[in-house]
């Protein structure tokens, strides 16, 4: 979500209104971002690819939560995403930046649980009532707008925002050499009863890697699509996951504000990822990922952007699935 992405489709932007329940006013101004509804696809994250494989906990994971996948080997189907809601969006743009990884947990028993996370470690702003602000700014923002424009006046008074905005994300080489962030916290508690707010983080096992600006120039729009499968025809791309615990003190209902680099990290264990979902289009549009679509061991803080999401993601799913 780079600066330059706030004015795309502003054109086709209005304010989303008061009157609206805010899932549904926020879906709205994701779209009038995106210059969309884009029929058939996500209101956020619409590009992305579907990958498969298995997550293997370690045997640190269940110090820190008794959830049943962090105690044995499950399958995981992984979802990596440009961000905005445009489809087309060209991979290599810094407006596809933070990237997705979506990753579901499968039991045998038909049972999940989900992980939705950036490549960024930190949220813009910290309530969906401000990110409706921003997303209504944005869309406002077009050209011929006098100044200060209405993102620049949000951005002016948003501090954090506006360093989130202007954070250098580089296009990576690959959704394989990107790391990824929960930015939310959630609260673990393990076969003892004992509790921890802890933030996971995904990070690659071939280390993180970008492209150089030159290379940036010279990329195809859908080089990271591309690439993936490509990378996995040549054996697993793996990730490690692991979970920041919080201290005493440390925010968790606020995902603007990072921890300390020096807390204690568990690891929970590997993500191996093998091969490319048959039937792309189809798999990506029935699937709905939900931060909120937890196991027993693992419970939400009350971080309010955590708390609004599945509903704001509810009304983009019953749009696109029609
Ligand atoms: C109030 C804040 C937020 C709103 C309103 C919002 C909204 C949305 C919506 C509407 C979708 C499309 C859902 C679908 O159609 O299935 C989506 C997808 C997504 N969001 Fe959010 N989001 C928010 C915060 C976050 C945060 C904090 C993260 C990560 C830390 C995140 C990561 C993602 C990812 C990775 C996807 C793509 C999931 C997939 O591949 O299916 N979002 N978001």
């Amino acid at each position: 979500m780079a600066l330059s992405v706030m004015g795309v489709g502003a054109s086709h932007a209005a304010a989303a209104t008061d009157q609206k329940p805010l899932p549904v006013a926020l879906v709205d101004a994701l779209n009038k971002v995106a210059g969309g509804p884009h029929k058939g696809y996500r209101a956020n994250h619409a590009k992305g690819i579907m990958v498969e494989g298995t997550f293997t906990p370690a045997k640190s994971a269940p110090t820190l939560s008794k959830a049943p996948h962090f105690a044995k080997t499950v399958p995981v189907v992984v979802r990596f995403s440009d961000t905005t809601g445009v489809p087309t969006m060209p991979d290599a743009s810094p407006d596809a930046s933070p990237h997705g990884m979506a990753i579901r947990f499968k039991r045998p028993d038909g049972a999940s649980t989900d992980i939705v996370s950036i490549s960024a470690n930190a949220f813009p702003v910290a309530t969906p009532e401000d990110f409706l602000a921003l997303l209504t700014a944005a869309a406002n923002s077009g050209p011929g707008v006098p100044k200060p424009t209405p993102i620049e006046q949000f951005l002016g008074s948003h501090p954090v925002a506006l360093k989130f905005v202007t954070t250098p994300r580089p296009a990576p080489d690959s959704f394989g050499t990107l790391a990824f962030y929960g930015v939310n916290a959630f609260k673990f508690t393990n076969a003892h009863g004992v509790s921890h707010f802890a933030r996971y983080q995904i990070i690659p096992e071939a280390g993180e890697q970008a492209l150089t600006a030159e290379q940036i120039a010279k990329v195809d729009p859908n080089y990271l699509m591309d690439e993936l499968p490509q990378r996995l025809s040549k054996g697993p791309v793996k990730f490690r996951l692991q979970a920041q615990v919080a201290k005493d003190g440390d925010p968790t209902n606020d995902g603007t504000q990072v921890w300390p680099a020096d807390r204690e990290i568990v690891v929970l264990g590997v993500i191996t990822l093998k091969t490319v979902t048959a039937d792309q289009a189809a798999a990506q549009k029935i699937i709905m990922f939900n931060p909120l679509s937890l196991q027993a061991g693992i419970e939400p803080s009350t971080d309010p952007v955590l708390l609004a999401r599945p509903s704001a993601y509810g009304v983009s799913y019953s749009q696109r699935i029609q």
